[in-house]
């Protein structure tokens, strides 16, 4: 994102589709795909998921949810930094594997989960932050999940805010790790309409 998602989904669908086949679940020869993701996967700067926690004001009672969780790196900062559980969903069998790997290597397998699953079937009843990174459709399609969301939870997004909601603050940081400008917005709920 210098790479940014938005030059991304014609890239997600020509990889995905090439990573498809046409083997029903469970067969032999099933490679664990689902179906097509809605976004490549694009890793967020830990120096900005840093930021993006520490604006949301993680602390060790908060169940941290990544929806499209990639390499598991929000999860596994979360539960490293902020002592929280945390959950990543993934609907990519290979960033369920990366993920799930770089938890082990992190040795915070006690407190960090992840499931493979689509994200717009995902119940976020027990969730209480939100770091999100996808595109901004995908972001309107899920924000009737968000609004279900306990009082006092925070959504942090990057780059790609919610569509006629309120932010309650707005940061523009320079990432060390790619020199590139990251918007963050981070959203309390309830959810205030503009
Ligand atoms: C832009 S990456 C963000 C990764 C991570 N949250 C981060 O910021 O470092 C988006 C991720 O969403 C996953 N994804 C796309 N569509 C999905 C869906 N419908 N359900 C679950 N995951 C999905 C992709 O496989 C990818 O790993």
């Amino acid at each position: 994102m210098r790479r940014k998602l938005r030059m991304l989904p014609a890239l997600a669908v020509i990889g995905a589709s090439l990573a498809l086949g046409a083997v029903a679940p469970g067969e032999e020869g099933d490679t664990g795909w689902m179906r097509t993701p809605d976004v490549v996967y694009v890793g967020t700067p830990y120096d900005v998921v840093s930021t993006m926690l520490r604006m949301a004001g993680v602390r060790k009672q908060d169940v941290v949810y990544d929806l499209g969780c990639g390499d598991g790196r929000m999860l596994v900062l979360a539960a490293q930094k902020h002592g929280c559980r945390a959950v990543g969903y993934d609907i990519d069998p290979v960033r369920v594997r990366e993920s799930r790997e770089n938890v082990a290597r992190n040795g915070v397998g006690r407190l960090v989960e992840i499931i493979q699953e689509d994200i717009f079937k995902v119940d976020l009843a027990e969730a209480t932050v939100l770091p999100i990174y996808l595109l901004p459709e995908m972001n309107r399609r899920l924000l009737p999940q968000l609004e279900k969301l306990k009082p006092g939870s925070r959504i942090v997004c990057h780059d790609y805010g919610l569509d006629g909601i309120i932010p309650d603050e707005t940061r523009t940081v320079i990432s060390n790790e790619d020199n590139a400008s990251h918007i963050l917005m981070l959203y309390t709920t309830p959810l205030r309409r503009n």
